[in-house]
């Protein structure tokens, strides 16, 4: 598969990951986390298909959007994720209905290192009902795992359900 095809099924699965995510939580209030901010692409599209009234908060370390993609102070936790997790809790608590973890870096065995450094953080801000979509593989997960939607193949996007 040519590197132009792999990229444009990895964004298809995402689009339809995110829009999975946002069935799943209709009707009910509670914010979204947002990890990796990296150029807002996904940050922009979240904010299209929820819509002005479900608050997203963002987690990143280092600013690199779009100017028209970088949200306000009050919903930017600035900073390592082990570092704002943990402070997004104090002022948050257990809410957030959908966490999407798109913090992959190119180091895969990082990557899902990280996934799993700080699930313990992101499961901590997470209300019942939640929902997750993951760009890695978080292994205390497992059982959690969702059934993929048409159009994911497996392995390119982890989904999971966290019942109240
Ligand atoms: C794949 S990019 C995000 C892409 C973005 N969702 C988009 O659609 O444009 C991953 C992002 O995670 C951020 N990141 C990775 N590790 C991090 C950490 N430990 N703390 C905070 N941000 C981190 C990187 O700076 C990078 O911007």
């Amino acid at each position: 598969m040519s590197r132009l095809d792999s990229a444009i099924r990895r964004l298809t699965a995402q689009k339809i990951a995110l829009a999975w995510a946002k069935n799943q939580v209709l009707g009910r209030p509670g914010p979204v986390l947002e990890l990796g901010l990296g150029n807002g692409r996904t940050y922009d599209h979240l904010r299209e298909i929820l819509g002005a009234t479900r608050e997203i908060f963002v987690f990143e370390r280092e600013i690199r959007a779009h100017p028209d993609c970088v949200p306000d102070d009050d919903h930017l936790f600035l900073g390592d994720f082990t570092d704002t997790l943990p402070r997004a809790l104090a002022c948050l608590g257990s809410t957030a209905l959908i966490a999407h973890l798109d913090i992959g870096t190119g180091d895969k065995r990082r990557s899902t290192n990280l996934a799993n450094r700080i699930r313990a953080d992101v499961e901590a801000l997470l209300g019942p009902g939640a929902v997750a979509v993951s760009d890695q593989k978080v292994g205390s997960w497992e059982n959690r795992r969702a059934v993929l939607p048409d159009g994911i193949p497996e392995g390119r996007i982890h989904l999971y359900q966290f019942t109240g």
